[in-house]
């Protein structure tokens, strides 16, 4: 039983995504990748409401799935296999996308697999991308070398995790608290930046710097003592004996410096940010790097929401040349970084290609038996 067609289906959190990937010549291509993000109706929160979230994702799966039908250019007979997340995530938002999975494999008849979402964000490093700006976006898939190094950073996760050989996961570090995401949206609620936190603080961070250093042609370490005259914040377990994180701390240290401020302007703001986002960026390297020094891998990859910040990314590549300049470093395309299904659909490509004939089999029969589960563990 070879596939080639496969359908993706995404709801854990707060995006009703639905995508088509093909996989051939070694290729995994995406042909549609529809995401409907409903940021904007939890924003006024501050944060995701579950039972919100399955409301919006009921209202408009249908429509998102229609959607990657149609510009894929395919009719539901050309899939091979329907993926779907299982979890962790949100129960009321899992059960939406997991109940329309399985009743389009039992109507369709098609073998249905239920992924990881981690297990998403780390293959859609896997996804062939055709860009022609960035290196480390070109490098194809093929290219990965075990054993991978991957840094998982997302609104729910942060964990180095060593794979010597597809779908053998072995986390050697994670946080003990908050996850990087998560410290990235409640600094944005302190300094009311709105939700999500990420790509906002990013944004004020990016506007300080710009003002700050040439970035073309200045180095980080000015940047950084230029923001350590207005804050100095910590850079939690970074010389700790171990791979594991730690960020509530540093979110609470933020909130000190704005209750030491009267008030707090545009600049101070924007400077707060650059000083936060640099403190995990400082930490998220510092473990990355101590982790190659024990591990020794061949690839070094970001996954997960947190890798679409342009700071860890390009921070990382530096440090990885600088350190480890014979490691392949493999960042996914920003498209693939946040949460989508095209990634699903990746990792439910390659959970297939290691499974079994009673395995496959039985996958026809999954529409009978997957369950989501919030609390899902990556093996
Ligand atoms: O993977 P993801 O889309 O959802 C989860 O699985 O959690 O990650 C979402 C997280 C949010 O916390 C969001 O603030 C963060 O990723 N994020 C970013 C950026 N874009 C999204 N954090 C820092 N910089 C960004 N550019
Ligand atoms: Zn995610």
């Amino acid at each position: 039983m070879s596939i080639t067609t496969i359908l993706g289906i995404e709801t854990s959190c707060d995006e009703t995504a639905a995508s088509v990937i093909k996989a051939g010549k070694g290729k995994l291509k995406v042909l549609s990748n529809i995401v409907s993000s409903q940021t904007k109706i939890h924003a006024r929160w501050g944060g995701v409401v579950p039972n919100l979230a399955a409301r919006e994702h009921l209202k408009n799966i249908i429509l998102v799935i229609n959607l990657a039908f149609k510009e894929a250019g395919i009719k539901p007979h050309d899939i091979d296999l329907i993926t779907v997340t299982r979890g962790p995530g949100l129960i009321p938002a899992l059960l939406i996308g997991t109940n329309v999975a399985k009743t389009l494999a039992y109507v369709w008849k098609k073998p249905l697999l239920g992924i990881h979402h981690i297990e998403g964000h780390i293959y859609a490093n896997f996804i062939s991308v055709n860009s022609k700006s960035n290196k480390a976006k070109k490098l194809r898939s093929s290219d990965i070398k075990f054993p991978i190094l991957c840094l998982v950073v997302s609104g729910g996760h942060t964990q180095l995790i060593l794979m010597k050989k597809h779908l053998d996961y072995e986390i050697i570090g994670e946080t003990l608290d908050d996850a990087a995401g998560e410290a990235f949206d409640k600094v944005a609620r302190i300094l009311g930046l709105g939700y999500p936190g990420g790509p906002a603080i990013a944004k004020f961070a990016s506007q300080w710097k710009s003002q700050v250093i040439n970035p073309k042609s200045e180095t980080n370490s000015k940047f950084k003592i230029q923001n350590s005259k207005f804050f100095r914040l910590p850079r939690p377990m970074i010389n700790s004996n171990n791979l594991n994180f730690s960020f509530s701390g540093l979110k609470t240290a933020v909130l000190y410096e704005t209750k030491k401020l009267k008030t707090i302007n545009y600049k101070l703001k924007a400077i707060l940010c650059a000083e936060f986002q640099q403190a995990v960026v400082d930490v998220l390297i510092s473990k990355t790097l101590k982790a190659a020094k024990i591990y020794c891998p061949k690839t070094i990859m970001l996954a997960g929401g947190v890798s679409a910040n342009i700071e860890l990314r390009n921070q990382l590549r530096n440090n990885l040349r600088r350190y480890y300049p014979n490691t392949i470093y493999k960042i996914p395309d920003i498209r693939y970084s946040i949460d989508n299904a095209a990634m699903i659909a990746a990792a439910g490509y390659y959970r297939w290609k290691y499974m079994t004939v009673t395995q496959k089999k039985k996958a026809l029969s999954s529409w009978k038996t997957l369950q989501p589960d919030a609390n899902l563990k990556l093996k």
